[in-house]
């Protein structure tokens, strides 16, 4: 992937802070090769939304002013007092076992089929369900379908693997695409208010790909961090439970790999998800598991479980998205009368995203970011999301983090960068 960015140094330490080496010390091993083809983006983006003379609308954060503090506070003290040592312990690979069968339950009331915790593995955040497929599924060369654009994440973490990307084409229409599908390792989807575009993919699509899946006989990864956020109606059915449908004897035992996470209904730190699929997977996703981390956190799964059994969606969720819905309407109101003439895009109808795609031919948004940044304003340029960093004409906007005066300043300021880059052109 190309870098537009200057990356940061590896050891993160200032010059002056290292140990003085004499002119004779040989050269130290070289990073691995992967290293070549990485990039600090997410690093950098992170870093950014620190920057209180930014405006960031690049990160794919929640609103910390939201954060249920108290009712993670009251359930840090009940997961204690109810499991003792055993919250501290390390503990089984596959997670805590009363939190693997509240999201077997969960999800089994979910789609109105069967799972058991064989068919559950705790990761730490969706992200280690990405890696970890990564680990299990695919050698150098190896190819993946996944849509386009496509988390920047899912890209990074299959990077060390060296795979081979063959893009999503939603109309399954295209010629080769079946002869891909065969060939593929699995397919990557984010079928509910995609990051980054924050689209919505239709039951109809979902099932005409899941039967085109099922023929080829390949996996098909559903990652799903963005079903709570739902502004405008319901998401309809995961392709879990379409495949549930389809085969409606015993625990389950599809081609479907489903990543879920609390990351953006509760919040990301407690770094609680978790992977749902055929035991078999779960078996050789756990193997990679041990490997990587040990044991994910048996302290913050255990809250997650008093969280949950104390319905903190229920209490939590609905509030928050009221207010996420205000702050996507500010920031569509604010495009409309400030960007309208340069750039198009659709009203998510949930998630955390709006996907702004360039009118004017001429405009780069890799080559507009500086412009943006001068401006004080920061979003995500679209070679991000392109496995070979080639796709310039389209930028992601969050509005989940920032209040609406601040969304509106944000749009103001890449109104104003925006006509300073064409005009420099
Ligand atoms: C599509 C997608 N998958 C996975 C993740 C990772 O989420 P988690 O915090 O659960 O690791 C994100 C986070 O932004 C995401 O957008």
């Amino acid at each position: 992937m190309q870098c537009f960015l200057p990356s940061v140094p590896m050891d993160g330490l200032p010059a002056m802070q290292r140990p003085a080496e004499p002119e004779s010390t040989p050269q130290r091993p070289a990073y691995s090769a992967w290293l070549r083809d990485s990039n600090s983006i997410t690093q950098q983006f992170m870093a950014i939304g620190g920057r209180p003379d930014i405006v960031s609308l690049a990160g794919g954060l929640p609103a910390a002013e939201f954060y249920p503090t108290a009712a993670i506070e009251a359930a840090s003290k009940r997961a204690l007092d109810r499991w003792g040592s055993a919250a501290l312990e390390y503990g089984p690979i596959e997670g805590f076992p009363a939190l693997r069968e509240h999201i077997a339950a969960r999800i089994s009331k979910a789609t109105g089929r069967t799972f058991t915790v064989a068919n559950v593995l705790l990761t730490v955040g969706a992200m280690q369900g990405l890696d970890l497929l990564g680990k299990v599924l695919v050698d150098p060369g190896d190819l993946i379908v996944t849509q386009n654009p496509t988390y920047v994440g899912a890209l990074d973490a299959w990077r060390p693997r060296r795979p081979r990307y063959v893009a999503l084409d939603w109309s399954l229409r295209e010629p080769d695409f079946g002869r891909a599908l065969a060939d593929a390792k699995f397919v990557y989807t984010v079928p509910n208010y995609s990051n980054p575009t924050g689209a919505l993919v239709s039951t109809a699509a979902r099932q005409a790909l899941l039967e085109r899946v099922v023929r080829a006989g390949t996996w098909l990864v559903e990652d799903d961090p963005y079903l709570p956020l739902q502004y405008d109606g319901d998401a309809g059915p995961s392709i879990l439970a379409l495949h549930g449908r389809m085969a409606p004897e015993g625990t389950y035992a599809g081609p479907v790999v489903y990543l879920g996470t609390l990351s953006k209904s509760i919040v990301p730190g407690l770094r609680v998800g978790w992977a749902i699929a055929d035991p078999g997977m779960i078996q050789t996703l756990t193997l990679a598991k041990q490997s990587s981390d040990l044991t994910g956190s048996m302290l913050t799964q255990a809250i997650a479980l008093e969280l949950l059994e104390h319905g903190i969606e229920e209490q939590h969720v609905p509030g928050m998205v009221e207010r996420y819905r205000v702050r996507r309407d500010a920031l569509c109101a604010a495009a409309s009368r400030q960007l309208g003439d340069w750039y198009e895009w659709e009203v998510p109808p949930g998630g955390m995203f709006v996907w702004m795609r360039a009118r004017d031919p001429r405009i780069d948004t890799n080559d507009l970011y500086a412009f943006a940044l001068e401006e004080k304003v920061a979003f995500v340029p679209s070679s991000v999301f392109d496995a070979d960093g080639a796709r310039r004409d389209a930028m992601r906007i969050n509005f989940t983090r920032s209040r609406p005066e601040v969304i509106e300043e944000g749009i103001r300021r890449l109104a104003r960068a925006t006509e300073r880059y064409l005009a420099s052109l």
